[in-house]
């Protein structure tokens, strides 16, 4: 987590472009922000505890002035959020500063050895060593740029740092395990954890690679490896628009994200999917692709493990067996290794740490990433990538990612049943001609209104459950999330049956039910365990397709979501339940973007 940003250019309205670049990085991190902007006063730092809009407030009066300069947007992991564990971070002489995304793992020994050698540190983090060692290396008669090379080589860890140093028009950066990307402006370069945080400047982009060191200048950026040697990164173009990473006029980017799922929706479908034909056409993964595949691990966390347990039920029936892991729990535990195993990593980010070490503990076959973002870690880490095209997702809450996700999988669910299984399904053109229709359902959903109206029905309740079957099941998890994450209430999900293995003591009329009906086989013992809710008073909001009379007469509440083929009514039911996170945590004033205590990106 965190966000850095630099900047090396034209003008000298560094402050400016570092300030719209953290804005852009601010769901990576919120609790403290700050900037170094090398000035005609040396080197300018401002820094506090306090999102971006506190740090704008508070340079405005005397906003440093110049071409150069970094920036960088913090999630606490070494110390709490205070003016001083704010970044950037600076040496003895304020010549050298440095912004940090990762952890330095063995940063207590440099410490104690640099304390030892009389370098004053000022906070409890593990970065502030770094400026330290370019420091004590500059002492010694490197060259700034030596200087730099050394101190990355003395830490150990996951990082992006950047760091600029003494008088010169150059901003030195390196990346370990942490994402970094160099922009290409006419004369200016930029640096980020992430395209966003500069598309509004330039959309030509090089993704850095673990091991990189990289030097930027006005002109030109220059890259070595690991091992000091010169490499190229090549410059590629990012078919992001600049106004996907604003708010667009609404009051909130998670309630802009859903709104944008059916366009979303569209990108992920569009040219994959021929219904007449009950064919998918994956670009770079044609038919045959996964022969010798016989089965398949899905890898992720949060959201997208929700993602991954709906893909699982999608592939277990079509014949294709599958299994989906906590990514985290893999990497512990990964299961034995087995010929013919394909692992699924599926992230949004494509940087989450947990799903990186799942990657690389599994002894499978083949890896393959579904993620949003082109050339992130994962990308590289795995063998294949297949994007799920949503657009930039700047909410912390998941929302367009999910139903994206879902999408892509039912694609590669389609692809793989042909490849394992040696036919397509049964049912395939039914099933592509409903995920074709899905965006403009969806749009239905969205303009429905029925959400707002039952979070404020359950506006002072004591918790929220969600109960659903098979891929009801990952939608009920799904909605608990991002009910708890946005309200700070108390939600969970369960599979409806688990209830009455013990979570029904729990349940009284002051705790809402919602109810995935999906329009599967399953729904008459999902219609049994509401009446068992029910008869214990709990109220009962089901979210089911209008073609399911029986539901309605039962509830208290319906959702409705459009027919469609049972295997796609989650991805409107969770449309639903989204709005219904959306709407009563707005209710409870909550900081709906950027909820307490979280980041978007974990990276650690
Ligand atoms: C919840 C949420 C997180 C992410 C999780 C994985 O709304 O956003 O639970 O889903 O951190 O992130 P990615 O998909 O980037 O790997």
């Amino acid at each position: 987590m965190c966000g850095i940003v630099a900047r090396v250019g034209e003008g000298d309205d560094s402050t400016d472009e570092l300030l719209v670049g953290l804005d852009n990085l601010e769901y990576r991190g919120y609790d403290s922000a700050g900037i170094a902007v090398r000035s005609d006063r040396g080197l300018d730092v401002r820094k506090r505890a306090g999102g971006i809009d506190d740090l704008r407030s508070a340079v405005a009066a005397d906003p440093p002035r110049g071409a150069v300069g970094i920036g960088h947007t913090r999630w606490s992991t070494h110390g709490p959020p205070t003016d001083a564990n704010a970044h950037p971070h600076t040496d003895c002489t304020g010549d050298v500063a440095v912004v940090h995304n990762g952890i330095i793992e063995n940063y207590d020994e440099l410490r104690d050895a640099l304390s030892a050698a009389g370098h004053r540190f000022d906070s409890d983090t593990d970065t502030e060593v770094v400026p330290h060692l370019i420091e004590s290396a500059l002492a010694d008669g490197a060259s700034p740029a030596e200087a730099f090379r050394s101190a990355v080589d003395r830490i150990e860890g996951s990082y992006a740092v950047a760091a600029v140093v003494g008088d010169r028009d150059v901003v030195y950066a390196a990346r370990n395990d942490s994402p970094l990307v160099v922009g290409v402006g006419d004369s200016t370069r930029y640096l980020a954890s992430d395209v966003p945080a500069f598309l509004e400047f330039t959309d030509r982009v090089a993704y850095l690679e673990d091991g990189d060191v990289v030097r930027l200048t006005p002109d030109e950026f220059t890259v070595t490896d690991e091992r000091g040697e010169p490499v190229d990164r090549p410059v590629e173009t990012v078919d992001w628009d600049p106004k996907d990473t604003g708010k667009g006029g609404y009051d909130h980017y998670m309630l802009k994200e859903i709104n944008e799922q059916p366009t979303a929706l569209g990108r992920s479908v569009r040219g994959r999917a021929d219904p007449e034909a009950g064919t998918v056409d994956l670009d770079g993964f044609p038919p045959g692709t996964f022969e010798g595949i016989e089965r398949v691990h899905l890898v992720a966390m949060g959201t997208s493990y929700h993602a991954a347990m709906y893909a699982e039920s999608l592939l277990a029936s079509r014949g294709v067996p599958a299994r989906a892991f906590m990514a985290s729990e893999y990497a512990t535990a990964p299961p034995p290794a087995e010929d013919g195993t394909l692992v699924v990593a599926i992230s949004q980010s494509g940087e989450t740490a947990d799903t990186i070490a799942a990657v690389r503990a599994a002894s499978a076959e083949r890896t393959l990433v579904v993620t949003n973002v082109v050339g992130s870690s994962l990308t590289r880490e795995c063998d294949d990538a297949l994007l799920v095209r949503a657009g930039p997702e700047i909410g912390v809450a998941a929302t367009k990612s999910f139903s994206s996700q879902v999408a892509t999988l039912s694609l590669l669910a389609e692809r793989l049943r042909r490849d394992v299984v040696g036919s397509p399904s049964p049912d395939a053109a039914a099933f592509l001609s409903a995920l074709t229709a899905l965006p403009d359902q969806v749009q239905q959903v969205v303009e429905s209104g029925a959400a707002e109206r039952v979070a404020d029905s359950f506006a002072d309740s004591e918790a929220y459950f969600f109960i659903g079957r098979g891929p009801g099941h990952a939608v009920a998890l799904e909605g608990a999330l991002k009910f708890k994450e946005i309200t700070y209430e108390h939600a969970e999900g369960f599979t409806a049956a688990e209830l009455k293995h013990g979570p029904l003591a729990l349940v009284t009329e002051d705790t809402p039910v919602f109810a995935v009906f999906d329009g599967r086989d399953g729904d008459t013992e999902t219609l049994g365990n509401v009446q068992e809710i029910r008869a214990r008073g709990g109220p009962v909001v089901a979210v089911a397709s209008g073609d399911a009379p029986d539901v309605a007469d039962a509830v208290d509440h319906v959702l409705p979501v459009p027919a469609t083929h049972p295997d796609l009514v989650g991805v409107l039911a969770n449309v639903q339940l989204q709005l219904v996170a959306y709407h009563a945590a707005k209710r409870r004033g909550r900081s709906i973007d950027k909820p307490r205590n979280l980041a978007k990106s974990v990276t650690v």
